[in-house]
C-alpha cells in the first residue's frame, strides 16, 4: 500500500491521455510510423492489473490493439493473451511485447483458444461504435451494422473464460449522437454485462486532462475529458 499512490484507491484517476500522433513518432528514426489510432495509457492498465490480479495470473484483452494491456501485464509478471481483428495491430503488439504472450489475429466473438474458467482478469477498451476507423475489415466492430450484437458476443466469451471471482475492467467513453448530444453507449454496456450474469462492482472515472484547444469559454462549449472504467466480477 505504501508504494502505491493513494489515488489508486479513489474513484477518480487523473492520467494524461495518450497522444496518438506522439505514439506514431519513432525516436530512433525520426519517422512518423504507423501506430494505433487510440491506444490507452499504460498507467491506466498498470493500476488495474496490480489491483485485480496476482503474479502468474492470466490477463486477457479481447481488443488488444497495440498491446498496451499485454505489455503492462507482462511487466507485472502476469501471463497474457490478446486478440485483434487487424493483423497490423497484432504485429505492433507482438513487437512491443518482444514476442512474449500469446496474440491471436481474429474476431474475439469466438475465443476458442481460451479455456473456460481459466482467466483471472480481462482489461479492455472496445471500439466506441463507429467513432474511430480502425480498418476496412467488415468484421471490425466499428464497421458492423449491429455493433451491440457483436459486443455482446465478445463479452459473453469474456464471461465464459473468466474464473469465478475474476474481474472484467472495461474502459468506455462518450460517443456523440450526431445531433449535438451524447449517446448512452457507455451505460448500455453495463446493462449488457449485467444481463449475462456479471456483477457490477465499481466505477472509476478516468480524468484525461485538459485539451486547451477544445475549450471555448466564450461559447460555453465543453468537451468531455473523462472516460469510465466499469469493473465487473464473474
Ligand atoms: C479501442 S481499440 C483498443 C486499443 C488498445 N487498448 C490499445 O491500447 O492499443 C479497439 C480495437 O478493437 C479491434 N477490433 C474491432 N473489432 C474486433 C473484433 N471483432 N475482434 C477483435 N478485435 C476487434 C480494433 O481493431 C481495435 O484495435
Amino acid at each position: 500500500m505504501t508504494k502505491h499512490n493513494l489515488e489508486w484507491f479513489s474513484s477518480v484517476w487523473h492520467i494524461n491521455t495518450v497522444n496518438p500522433w506522439l505514439s506514431k513518432y519513432n525516436v530512433k528514426t525520426h519517422d512518423v510510423v504507423e501506430g494505433h489510432v487510440c491506444p490507452y495509457p499504460e498507467e491506466l492498465v498498470f493500476r488495474l492489473v496490480t489491483l485485480f490480479s496476482k503474479k502468474g495470473d492470466y490477463v486477457l484483452d479481447p481488443f488488444c490493439g497495440s498491446g498496451t494491456t499485454n505489455y503492462a501485464a507482462l511487466s507485472l509478471f502476469r501471463k497474457t493473451i490478446g486478440y485483434d481483428i487487424e493483423k497490423r495491430y497484432i504485429n505492433i503488439a507482438k513487437e512491443r511485447c518482444n514476442n512474449r504472450g500469446r496474440f491471436i489475429c481474429g474476431s474475439s466473438t469466438d475465443m476458442e483458444e481460451c479455456y473456460s474458467n481459466s482467466i483471472q482478469l480481462c482489461v479492455t477498451s472496445p471500439p466506441y461504435l463507429s467513432l474511430k476507423k480502425y480498418s476496412d475489415n467488415p468484421d471490425s466492430i466499428g464497421n458492423a451494422k449491429d455493433p451491440y450484437k457483436l459486443l455482446k458476443e465478445v463479452f459473453e466469451e469474456v464471461y465464459r473464460v473468466l474464473k469465478k471471482g475474476g474481474y472484467f475492467c472495461m474502459n468506455v467513453g462518450g460517443v456523440p449522437d450526431g445531433h449535438g448530444g451524447m449517446t448512452t453507449f457507455p451505460h448500455d454496456m453495463i446493462y449488457m454485462c449485467l444481463d449475462m450474469g456479471f456483477k457490477f462492482k465499481h466505477t472509476i472515472v478516468w480524468d484525461k486532462g485538459v485539451f486547451l484547444n477544445d475549450w471555448n469559454i466564450h461559447q460555453c462549449r465543453m468537451r468531455e475529458n473523462h472516460e469510465f472504467v466499469w469493473v465487473f466480477e464473474k
